[in-house]
């Protein structure tokens, strides 16, 4: 199955080095475009392409790691997903200019880490991001720890836990099987409706916490 990645900052840089120190292939794209990811390329090797957008987002399975901001500019210019299994990595979130008013606002409880929520009337993300993606098959999962401790899943003797949700079974049990690759261990939280609210920062119960499975 080929892999895609959409963004290289922290998160898809970090989604980059797991999958390659897993022996598992990706292209992986930014807006600066594939020359930008030299060093990135240079770093964990070449069984990780840099592509353009278009490259990326024809994979198999298509993880996005991009701001919330940025999303429906990026994904609303992709062609058809027509089955293709794209995986949520975001949260809805807007991370702030630390000299902006936001980043000093007291009511934010958010601000110390530069970042405040973003408003989205009610609705939980997967919600949202599903309808930016029609006719894809939505796995949410990777957004629920700092990205640091995508390379340490094996700690205090056991293996990191990394909840994932969605729809579709089979989707589902192909981003386990990059999970388990990697050496995390998975945790399925149901359908997105319940999954992603659950484990989705800053305030989902089990997005807080770093749970490790004791082997
Ligand atoms: N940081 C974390 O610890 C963490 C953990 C879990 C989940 N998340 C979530 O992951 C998402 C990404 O966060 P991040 O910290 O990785 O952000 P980031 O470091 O700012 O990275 C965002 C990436 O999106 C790319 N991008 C922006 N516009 C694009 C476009 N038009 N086409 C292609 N790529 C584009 C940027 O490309 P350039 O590099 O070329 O600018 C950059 O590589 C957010 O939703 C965040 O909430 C973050």
């Amino acid at each position: 199955m080929s892999i895609g990645i959409i963004g290289s900052g922290a998160l898809g840089s970090n989604i980059a080095r797991m999958l390659a120190r897993s022996g598992i292939p990706a292209t992986i794209t930014n807006r600066r475009g594939p020359a930008s990811l030299a060093p990135l390329v240079a770093e964990v090797g070449s069984s990780i392409t840099a592509g353009t957008i278009e490259e990326a987002a024809s994979a198999d399975i298509v993880f996005v790691a991009l701001r919330w901001v940025d999303l429906e500019k990026v994904l609303g210019r992709l062609p058809a997903w027509d089955g293709r299994i794209v995986v949520d990595a975001t949260n809805a979130v807007e991370f702030l200019d630390p000299n902006s008013a936001d980043a000093k606002d007291p009511s934010n409880p958010l601000a110390a880490y530069g970042i405040k929520v973003v408003d989205l009337g009610g609705k939980h993300s997967s919600q949202v991001f599903r309808q930016l993606v029609p006719g894809a098959r939505v796995v949410k999962a990777f957004n629920h720890l700092d990205v640091r401790v995508l390379s340490q899943p094996q700690v205090s003797g056991g293996r990191r836990v990394l909840f994932y949700s969605g729809d579709d079974a089979a989707a589902k049990a192909d981003v386990r099987k990059i999970m388990d690759a990697a050496a995390f261990s998975p945790v399925d939280l149901g359908a997105l409706d319940v999954g992603g609210p659950l484990a989705s920062p800053p305030f989902g119960p089990l997005a807080a916490g770093s749970f490790v499975k004791l082997a």
